[in-house]
C-alpha cells in the first residue's frame, strides 16, 4: 500500500524502470562480503554480472544466486595479482557479454601487525592484491570502456585510505594508493565518459573483518549491504555527477 499516494494517484501503480538495465558488470572478491553484496544489489537493478576471485565455490554460488533474480552471471576464477588471470577474464567477459560498464575493484586482503612485525611477504602481498589487483583491472577495461564512451570504475579502499592507524602499515599504505590512484583514473577517463570513483568504509561485518577483530561489537559493524548500496548510488548517478570520494564513519572509528 502506498502511504504517500492516494489510490487514485497517477503514479500509484507505476513500476520504477531498473537503474542499471543492460549494463555489464565486473566485481572482483565476489565470492562474499562486500563483494557478494554488491553484486546482489547491482542485479536488483538489472546489471549482468561477472565475479572474480580465487575462490571458485564461492564465485560460483553467488552466480547463481544472481541468476536467481534473473540476471545472467559468469564466475571466473582470477586471481588480480597476475596480469594473465585479469586479461584472460576480461577477454571471456568481452567475448559473452561483448561489453563491460562497470568495474568494481573490491578484491582485497587485510594483515594487521605493528611495523617491527610486518613481514616482506604480508607487505608484498598486501600491494599486489589491494594495489597492483587495482591496476591491472582497471588497464584491462580502460580503453575499451573510452573507446564506448561510457564506463564507470569504483575503487574499494577504506577508511584505512585516510588516516593511518596502529598496526595498519601494509594495509593503509595500499588503500590511501588506491585513493590516488581513482583520482587519476577519473581524470584521465572523464573526457572519455568513464567515471572512476572511490569508498572508503569503516569496519564492515565480514570474514575479512571477522578474522581481524574477533572482539568486535557486531551492531556497531556497517554491514555489506551499506556498503553495496552506496556503490550502487554511485553507479546510478547521472553522467554530469563526478562523486570521486564516499566516506563511510562507524562508531568504532
Ligand atoms: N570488512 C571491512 O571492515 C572493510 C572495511 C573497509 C574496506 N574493506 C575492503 O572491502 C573489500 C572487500 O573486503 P571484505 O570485507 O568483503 O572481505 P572478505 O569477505 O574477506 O572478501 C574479500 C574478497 O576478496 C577476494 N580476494 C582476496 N584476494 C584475492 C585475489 N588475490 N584475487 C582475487 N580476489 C581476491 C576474496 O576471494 P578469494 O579469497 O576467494 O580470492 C573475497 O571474495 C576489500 O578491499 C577490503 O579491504 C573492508
Amino acid at each position: 500500500m502506498c502511504l504517500r499516494h492516494s489510490a487514485t494517484c497517477a503514479y500509484y501503480h507505476e513500476e520504477q524502470p531498473l537503474k542499471l538495465e543492460n549494463r555489464i558488470a565486473i566485481i572482483t572478491g565476489g565470492g562474499r562480503g562486500i563483494g557478494r553484496a554488491t553484486a546482489l544489489e547491482l542485479a536488483k537493478e538489472g546489471a549482468d554480472i561477472v565475479l572474480a576471485a580465487r575462490t571458485e565455490n564461492e564465485i560460483a554460488a553467488v552466480a547463481d544466486e544472481v541468476k536467481q533474480l534473473g540476471r545472467r552471471a559468469l564466475a571466473i576464477t582470477t586471481d588480480v595479482q597476475r596480469k594473465t588471470d585479469v586479461d584472460r577474464m576480461v577477454s571471456e567477459t568481452l567475448d559473452i557479454f561483448g561489453k563491460v560498464d562497470i568495474l568494481v575493484n573490491n578484491a582485497g586482503v587485510a594483515i594487521h601487525n605493528p611495523i617491527p612485525k610486518i613481514r616482506e611477504e604480508d607487505w608484498d602481498v598486501t600491494m599486489a592484491v589491494n594495489l597492483k589487483g587495482v591496476f591491472l583491472c582497471t588497464q584491462a577495461v580502460f580503453s575499451h570502456m573510452c573507446g564506448q564512451k561510457y564506463g564507470h570504475i569504483v575503487n574499494v579502499s577504506s577508511v584505512s585510505g585516510k588516516y593511518g592507524h596502529v598496526n595498519g602499515g601494509a594495509y593503509c599504505a595500499s588503500k590511501f594508493a588506491v585513493i590516488g590512484f581513482t583520482e587519476t583514473t577519473n581524470n584521465e577517463g572523464r573526457p572519455h565518459g568513464v567515471k572512476s570513483s572511490v569508498v572508503c568504509p569503516g569496519p564492515v561485518d565480514t570474514k575479512m573483518r571477522r578474522d581481524n577483530h574477533p572482539d568486535d561489537v557486531i551492531e556497531h559493524l556497517t554491514q555489506p549491504e551499506d556498503v553495496a548500496d552506496l556503490i550502487l548510488f554511485l553507479v546510478s548517478q547521472s553522467p554530469r555527477a563526478h562523486t570521486l570520494e564516499t566516506v563511510i564513519r562507524t562508531p568504532l572509528m
